[in-house]
């Protein structure tokens, strides 16, 4: 038969044929025959010439042909033999597809008579396609918590071939986690199931890598192989775990803020936000919030404000590491201070006694306790105070010491002190407290007034006015307060002859003493009086002193001549011979002066004279002598006034009148004056001296009080009996001086007439008059009489 038939003038037949067979319909069968695709060329199908029951030619004479509706002729005929035969190569998948059974019809067509067979070819599948998987990598993201037992469904592989040569079956590569079920699909075909039999933990195996095999019926079976690729897919199935879980730290208490505590580390297994952790006190209390600080990211744990051992020795707090799921994880800070120096002791003074009084033993002054809240030897104090004090630090019991008196205080040597209580602790560095107290030591009344000097004599001028501040007395007490307060008073003479309180006063807060009266130095040169001093202390205390008081004279005593008297009835008269040579001793001028000192002292001078220049006076000692040789032509009476001065400031002076005559040879006095008689009728006036007087020459008080008693008592036993007259001494020449001491000073004596005035208590004197040894007896003094007045007289020296 020949195959390009349809490409001749036959394809009309063709379609005559086709048009029969419609009218004929199907009129007989062939077949069915088979083949397996593949087959070669030229291969025997089938010997259609016997099936039909035809003779060897009879196929060849009756036309016998194939007819089929493919475009590419499958098979022959071999009409000689009436053998079906393969024209080309049958490969079933491209015939059929996944078509099974396939089936080729065809027809066997006989022209004469025209015949038409129908017939059918069936192509049988050989295993000659591998299953492929689609997809060469599969991936898959599978939970670490998937339960076991859960399916994947995975892709399956195809296979070109049907039936038992297609996929029969799914294996996979030996692992511990999955295994491979082959299910079935409705429509037939097998697809691999990945089934869970071992929990994953994407932690131990993040990534599962297994080799997919799909296996067909074929005998030997063909495969293909697919990778599935697992990726487990974390969860959150991992806490935090910190790297130790107590973190012990030390720092010291004066690491400054910001100082870095310790870092804390956790580490997550799990990944991305479940790995990632952040950092956080657990449950911390109100005081670590205060001191710590946790960086969230880093772990790193600062403090927030300086530590102090002393008030918190350690800190305890929880940290928790939190990943991003939630989990967390905890660990313990343990921090512990360390002590560092950083207090200095501290002293508190619980009892203080001051002031503390003197002269007593064991005084406790002052309790106080020592303190320092550092530990060890930063804990351990030295307490000291001043080496030169007199007192003592005494340990007692704990902490305490006491502060005591070493010996008794005494406050005049020192009423305050200040004590430096010094406490050093045995840290390094040292630290050092000092605490200043002050005691002071109170006053007990041990001292009594003393006095400036124990004795005062002042210079007080006579006459002063009544209540003249004389002076002062002053006494100190060395105690204080009232045991220092003076009261100053006179205390009663010892002797009682000075009637002291007529003459001074004392005040009694200042020791001011001041004059009563006018003081006369005539009447009193010094007296001596005590004053006491007393403290108001209890009991009180107290000390006397002398004062002794000089009356210093004042000029208040004119000179007053005692010869030749002046104011006499009768003058005297000296009698000068002619025959005197010059130098002759006419007279003395005697004269004495109340007061004392340069007050008393007398200077003579000749202040006019009948003939000058012929008599001289004596300045120091009132001489009057002749200055040249007398002659027969001088006068024979002469007057002489002579001007007696003392030397007080101002200086007061008197003046006397001499009368000289001159005589012819060496006669006896030459009397009387007739003037004298004449003023003898004359009643005089009482010669009336200051007893005063007597102290020109009476150094001593006493002396003169001892005459005075002596002329008191004179003068009582005298009764009223007037003195006598003159008398004249034997033995001298009247006037001439007389060396009575045999040291050169000339003396000379006189006798004075001296009345008590007033009572016997009064101690008041008149000098009544002089009583001239040397009066020649032509110059008789005046009888003076006096009632109430007793006289007597009593002999001194004037110098
Ligand atoms: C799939 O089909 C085959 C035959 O058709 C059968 O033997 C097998 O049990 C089936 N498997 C499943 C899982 O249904
Ligand atoms: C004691 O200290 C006070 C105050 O510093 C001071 O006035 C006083 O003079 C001091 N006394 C002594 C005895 O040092
Ligand atoms: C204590 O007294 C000493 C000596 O007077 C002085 O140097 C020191 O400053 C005082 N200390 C205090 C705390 O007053
Ligand atoms: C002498 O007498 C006169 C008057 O009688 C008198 O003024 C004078 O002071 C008297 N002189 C003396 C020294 O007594």
């Amino acid at each position: 038969m020949e195959i390009g038939w349809m490409h001749n003038p036959r394809k009309r037949q063709v379609l005559v044929f086709f048009v029969l067979l419609s009218m004929y319909g199907a009129s007989a069968e062939l077949g069915p025959y088979s083949v397996v695709e593949e087959t070669e060329r030229g291969s025997f199908v089938a010997n259609v010439g016997k099936d039909l029951g035809l003779g060897l030619t009879e196929m060849s004479t009756r036309g016998a042909r194939i007819i089929s509706q493919w475009n590419k002729e499958h098979l022959q005929l071999k009409v000689q033999t009436g053998d079906l035969l393969i024209n080309d190569k049958l490969d079933r998948e491209k015939l059929c597809g996944p078509s099974e059974p396939c089936i080729l019809h065809f027809q066997v067509l006989m022209e004469k008579p025209l015949e038409i067979f129908q017939a059918e070819l069936r192509v049988k599948d050989i295993n000659d396609h591998s299953p492929v998987f689609t997809e060469r990598e599969m991936f898959l993201k599978i939970p670490e918590n998937s339960p076991i037992g859960i399916s994947f469904p995975l892709s399956n592989a195809l296979d070109l071939d049907v039936g038992s040569n297609n996929v029969q079956n799914y294996k996979i590569s030996p692992n511990s986690h999955f295994r491979v079920l082959t299910q079935n699909r409705s429509d037939g075909r097998k697809y691999p199931e990945l089934v869970l039999d071992k929990e994953l933990d994407r932690e131990e195996e993040p990534e599962i890598s297994l080799t997919l095999t799909a296996l067909d019926g074929g005998s030997p079976p063909r495969y293909g192989t697919a990778q599935v690729r697992i990726e487990v897919v974390d969860i959150n199935d991992n806490a935090p775990e910190f790297e130790q879980s107590l973190y012990k730290v030390h720092i010291p208490e004066d690491s400054p803020v910001d100082s870095l505590v310790v870092t804390v580390s956790a580490s997550d297994v799990d990944s991305g936000v479940y790995g990632k952790i952040s950092y956080a006190f657990f449950q911390p209390s109100e005081d670590i919030s205060k001191t710590l600080e946790v960086n969230p990211m880093t772990g790193e744990i600062r403090l927030r404000k300086k530590v102090d051992f002393e008030t918190v020795l350690s800190y305890e707090v929880d940290i928790k590491a939190t990943d991003g799921g939630g989990l967390s994880g905890k660990c313990t800070l343990l921090l512990q201070v360390v002590d560092v120096n950083d207090n200095p002791p501290e002293v508190t003074v619980s009892a203080l006694t001051t002031p503390i009084p003197e002269n007593s033993p064991d005084i406790v002054v002052a309790v106080f306790s020592v303190s320092d809240p550092d530990s060890g030897d930063n804990g351990k104090t030295i307490s000291s105070i001043q080496d030169d004090l007199p007192f003592l630090l005494k340990p007692s019991v704990k902490n305490f010491y006491t502060l005591v008196t070493q010996k008794t205080l005494d406050r005049e040597e020192r009423a305050e002190y200040n004590i430096t209580i010094t406490v050093t602790d045995m840290g390094t560095p040292r630290l050092k407290t000092e605490h200043n107290i002050t005691v002071l030591v109170s006053d007990v009344n041990d001292n009594a007034p003393a006095f400036t000097q124990t004795s005062y004599t002042l210079s007080v001028r006579e006459n002063n006015s009544p209540a003249l501040h004389i002076g002062s007395v002053r006494a100190t007490d060395r105690d204080a307060g009232a045991n220092a307060q003076v009261t100053y008073s006179l205390l009663p003479p010892l002797d009682a002859h000075v009637p002291l309180g007529s003459l001074v006063s004392i005040n009694p807060d200042n020791g001011h003493l001041f004059a009563l009266r006018s003081l006369d130095y005539e009447a009193l040169r010094a007296f001596e009086f005590r004053v006491g001093a007393a403290d108001r202390g209890s009991p009180a205390l107290s000390s006397q002193a002398l004062v002794r008081v000089l009356v210093v004279d004042d000029n208040d005593n004119a000179p007053f001549v005692l010869y030749p008297l002046q104011n006499a009835s009768a003058p005297c008269t000296e009698l000068v011979p002619r025959a005197a040579e010059a130098g002759y001793l006419v007279t003395k001028v005697v004269a004495v002066d109340g007061d004392s000192g340069q007050n008393a002292w007398l200077s003579y001078q000749l202040l006019k004279a009948t003939e000058p220049g012929l008599f001289g006076v004596w300045a120091h000692n009132g001489e009057v002598r002749t200055a040249r040789l007398l002659s027969e032509r001088d006068a024979a009476k002469h007057r002489l006034l002579v001007l007696v001065k003392d030397n007080g400031e101002p200086p007061l002076s008197a003046s006397v009148t001499l009368h000289v005559l001159l005589v012819d040879g060496f006669s006896q006095p030459y009397l009387p004056a007739p003037e004298a008689e004449a003023a003898d009728a004359a009643p005089a006036a009482p010669l009336t001296v200051y007893l005063v007087v007597a102290l020109a020459s009476v150094s001593s008080l006493f002396v003169f009080s001892v005459l005075v008693f002596v002329a008191v008592r004179l003068c009582r036993r005298g009764g009223a009996a007037s003195v006598g007259r003159c008398s004249v001494p034997e033995g001298h020449f009247p006037g001439h001086l007389v060396d009575v001491s045999g040291t050169g000073t000339l003396s000379q004596s006189y006798q004075y007439e001296v009345c008590l005035t007033g009572g016997s208590e009064s101690n008041e004197f008149k000098f009544l008059k002089p009583i001239l040894p040397n009066l020649p007896p032509q110059c008789p003094g005046k009888e003076i009489e006096e009632n109430r007045t007793f006289y007597n007289s009593f002999g001194f020296n004037i110098q």
